[in-house]
């Protein structure tokens, strides 16, 4: 580590006891995303990183942070940024060292997230397969039933949490039946897909066992699940899946089992996070709450300003696959790169007051869902719970408050309320 880099790393650490993590910046101090100051609200300090340096060295993270808009896009686009770890000897050889040969096994299958092209490119275009347009516009009447079901489940209660009762509990059941699971599985497919988010953003020695644990269990469920499909197929996912054929090529095994897992781990707590804080900006701003009820039409559009606001994924990684200079910073090949999806969206200079939320905004710019061949696959999924989500609380509720002010999560990759109580 770099000298200047070290006595970086020793201030910063003295430092996050007695001051907070934007006064440390204006003082040459690395950004730590971990610091409750950042996870409470991240906002300040991405803004502050941006103006001061948009890409900044954290030496805790032994990582760079991009935060300007047109430059994040950059880096998404850019084919010397890759997301696979194994491109980088000495990275992979200090992540897998410890590693059973179990977890070795399934670090050595990554799904589309963490590959580069070609592989990239041949698993996302068949993975596509099972998103087309029309597949995905045909489950909304199911999912306008699940909602109600959600909701109903609330019955008359006086004060109602929108987190447990719908954000949590929506897409886990959209995911299940869109996968093409069994019904009498789904209770112990959200167990596992809730301990399986557990290992996220966390470096909690237990929680990231139970992660692990239900990360094997759901391979195999998955693996059972599509040799029983391969036999009897179905209008579902996991058979489109199976079928899906470009030029002769198929899915492998392993493939498949990780594009489902994928789909689960990129599906769930995402648009759990959009749902509860959209609905937690609505309570903070009662007046546009209203001009939504008037305007059911315009859901659409506070949809986009929901994500620019409050985006549910904070911060997506690269690493360098040749040494490159990006705007003045030289960058040697296998160094990681985070960019920052807060300080895009909120980048002035794309945003007219980007500190303020407006459902009418004219054409929110954003990166939520990311940019370039990562694109997310499942966004037109996401847009489409989340419409119908709160199609369906205006129309059923004249009047919602908050009964408790929410706590943000301290996971400094997914931003989200655990819990949203309102009076109803
Ligand atoms: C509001 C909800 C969602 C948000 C904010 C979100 C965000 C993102 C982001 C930022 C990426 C890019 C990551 C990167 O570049 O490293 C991504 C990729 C992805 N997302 Fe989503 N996502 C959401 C919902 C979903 C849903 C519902 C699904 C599917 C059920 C899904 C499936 C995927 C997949 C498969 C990828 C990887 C694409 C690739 O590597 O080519 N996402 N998502």
């Amino acid at each position: 580590m770099h000298i200047r880099q070290r006595i970086q790393l020793a201030v910063g650490k003295a430092y996050v006891h007695g001051r907070s993590a934007i006064e440390g910046l204006q003082h040459g101090v690395a950004f730590n995303p971990y610091d409750k100051s950042v996870t409470s609200n991240p906002y300040p300090v991405h803004n502050r990183m941006r103006e001061l340096r948009p890409i900044h060295y954290s030496p805790t993270w032994q990582a760079y942070w991009v935060s300007r808009f047109d430059w994040v896009q950059e880096i998404l686009r850019d084919k010397r940024f890759g997301a696979d770890v194994r491109q980088h000897p000495k990275r992979y050889e200090r992540v897998t060292k410890y590693m059973s040969p179990r977890r070795r096994e399934l670090f050595d299958n990554p799904s589309m997230l963490d590959l580069d092209p070609p592989d990239h490119t041949r698993v996302r275009k068949l993975a596509q397969q099972g998103f087309l347009h029309k597949f995905i516009q045909s489950l909304e009447p199911r999912i306008r039933e699940i909602v109600r079901g959600c909701l109903d489940a609330s019955g008359n209660e006086k004060i109602v949490d929108f987190v447990d009762s719908l954000a949590k509990p929506l897409p886990a059941i959209v995911i299940a039946e869109m996968l093409g699971l069994p019904k009498e599985d789904h209770d112990q497919f959200a167990h596992w897909s809730e301990e399986l988010m557990l290992g996220t953003g966390t470096a909690d020695a237990d929680k990231l066992e139970r992660s692990l644990k239900a990360n094997y269990a759901l391979i195999d469920y998955f693996r059972q699940v599509s040799e029983a499909k391969a036999e009897n197929p179905g209008d579902d996912m996991i058979s489109r899946l199976i079928s899906a054929e470009e030029e002769g090529d198929k899915l492998s095994g392993n493939e498949l089992y990780n594009t489902c897992l994928l789909l689960l781990v990129a599906g769930h707590e995402t648009t759990t996070r959009l749902i509860g804080n959209g609905l937690y900006l609505l309570m903070q701003h009662p007046d546009q709450f209203e001009q939504l009820r008037t305007n059911p039409d315009m859901i659409p559009q506070a949809i986009e300003e929901m994500l620019r606001f409050e985006p549910p994924v904070q911060a997506t990684r690269r690493f360098v696959l040749e040494d490159v200079d990006f705007h003045g910073t030289a960058l040697k090949k296998g160094q990681l790169v985070f960019v920052s999806i807060p300080g895009a969206n909120r980048d002035p200079s794309i945003n007219d007051s980007p500190e303020e939320f407006h459902i009418d905004r004219e054409n929110p710019k954003q990166v939520s869902f990311g940019y370039g061949i990562h694109l997310c696959i499942g966004a037109s999924l996401a847009r489409m719970e989340a419409r119908v989500a709160f199609e369906e609380i205006l129309a059923r509720y004249d009047h919602l408050e908050l009964a408790e002010t929410p706590v943000w999560g301290n996971n400094p990759f997914f931003r989200g309320v655990d819990a949203l109580k309102l009076s109803t």
